[in-house]
């Protein structure tokens, strides 16, 4: 079994794990899903789904790591449930699939740090042409992928757990300047009202597991990384209060990012449901209104810290293949880290070239029931967030509760947490991972498929 490097402390822990949840899916994502999704009611089934259902996963994930010291496969195989293993191997290859399209988008990020600090704030209206310059756009990404490979060989701890420390808060200082700058905008609380204030008729299922994979995604949860970086948590620390704090920042974070985005696209008199293009079309010329040295100040540290905090979830999705190879195949870190960065870039690159350069991998798949295509990109991302996140999430909790048993559960969480099965929120963990997740988060994972890839909808 490989050495762990270890956190310098428990905030060193809550910090990596926060790094990892904080990222392109708060920022980028969570707008543009809320935008698609028919704005406030979407926010509150999101919010529902993190606090209810996401966050006993979350705390069953960083036992079960804490438990086993090891990664997802080696954790199952550790408690001695081999054929769990199979569970650890679908989040790995979640992981790979999220990463691969992933490292695309922060290649995206990477590059409109470039095209600010030229002062280029046309770039927004040129979103689409600067996606399919590929080989430009290819390049950032794999200068991405190589720094994520770097942090990811010298091991978790150090550097960029102290580096989040400062950068993060940056960011989140910089998006709220920026919320209360959008508030000054004719039309802003048109924005305001779209993102708080629900309209139930929006409701329809899909927007229900989009808001279900979208939390998932964003607590980074349901593959094992909170297994891994768990094998990393002190024994006497507390599972429940790194568990709080990491679903507050992130879902704090995600939510002021919208707060930002929608008076924007009101006042630009855009749409709400642009897409994946929604922040790069829309934050350009937000900057340009600043002035042209502000805007350039402002619009290169927004995309520069936007870069940063996508690298700190990089490396979380790169650590989970990378520990198990490590762990179970003997490989030496330097080579695993290498190896499988290279694999997962080449992976990405049919998700690359989907966003218009090929015309095959941009209208890739039609789902039985629709008419319109669905792009590569978009297809992995509906396989690996939508589908494969909810069902991890389900069996994990099936397992702790059925199979590994609730008591060994408790008897870990306990430890750094000695009042824990007596607390309310201890009977709450204890209800959800019985009933709740299992069952709730397996009968969506059914439906979703149903619904989304072969059209059926049983329920309408
Ligand atoms: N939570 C990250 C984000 O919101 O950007 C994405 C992610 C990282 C998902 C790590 C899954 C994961 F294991």
């Amino acid at each position: 079994m490989a050495i762990r490097s270890g956190f310098s402390s428990k905030f060193g822990f809550v910090a990596a794990a926060a790094g990892s949840a904080v990222g392109l899916g708060n920022i980028w994502k969570f707008p543009f899903e809320v935008g698609e999704n028919g704005g406030a009611a979407f926010v509150l089934l999101y919010l529902g789904f993190c606090f209810l259902l996401c966050f006993p996963v979350m705390v069953t994930e960083i036992a079960i790591g804490r438990k086993t010291q090891l990664n997802p496969v080696g954790a199952y195989k550790a408690l001695g449930y081999k054929n769990w293993s199979i569970l650890g191997l679908l989040g790995i290859v979640s992981g790979v699939l999220i990463l691969s399209f992933y490292n695309v988008v922060a290649g995206w990020a990477f590059g409109y740090f470039i095209e600010m600090v030229s002062g280029n704030f046309g770039i927004g209206a040129q979103f689409g042409v600067f996606i399919q310059d590929v080989f430009k756009v290819g390049a950032y990404g794999f200068v991405f992928m190589a720094a994520t490979a770097f942090i990811v060989s010298k091991g978790v701890s150090g550097g960029i757990e102290r580096a989040a420390k400062i950068l993060m808060p940056t960011l989140i200082i910089i998006i709220i300047a920026l919320v209360l700058y959008s508030f000054t905008l004719p039309n802003a609380m048109k924005g305001v009202e779209f993102y708080l204030f629900p309209d139930f008729s929006k409701l329809s299922f899909p927007v229900v597991y989009s808001a279900l994979g979208q939390a998932f995604f964003s607590l980074s949860l349901g593959m094992g990384a909170l297994i891994t970086y768990g094998s990393y948590v002190g024994k006497d620390d507390n599972i429940i209060s790194s568990a709080v704090l990491i679903t507050i920042a992130d879902v704090g974070i995600a939510f002021i990012a919208g707060l930002m985005m929608f008076p924007l696209v009101f006042s630009q008199g855009l749409e709400t449901d642009g897409g994946p293009g929604l922040i790069f079309v829309t934050l350009p010329g937000v900057f340009e209104t600043l002035g042209p040295t502000l805007g350039i100040v402002i619009g290169s540290l927004f995309f520069l810290l936007l870069s940063f905090a996508a690298l700190t979830s990089t490396v979380s999705l790169l650590e989970v293949p990378v520990a198990y190879m490590v762990d179970e195949h003997e490989v030496r870190r330097n080579h695993a880290v290498w190896l499988v960065a290279g694999f997962i870039f080449l992976i990405g690159i049919p998700s690359l070239l989907s966003n218009g350069y090929s015309e095959f991998f941009t209208s890739f798949i039609t789902y039985f029931g629709t008419e319109e295509a669905t792009n590569f990109m978009t297809l992995v991302e509906h396989l690996a967030n939508d589908s494969f996140l909810p069902l991890g999430g389900c069996l994990i909790a099936f397992f702790a509760a059925y199979v590994w048993k609730k008591h060994n559960l408790v008897d870990e969480v306990s430890k750094g947490n000695p009042n824990f099965s007596n607390s309310l929120i201890g009977k709450y963990i204890d209800f959800a991972i019985s009933y709740l997740c299992p069952f709730i988060l397996g009968a969506l994972f059914i439906l979703t498929v149903l619904d989304r890839f072969f059209g059926i909808n049983p329920i309408a």
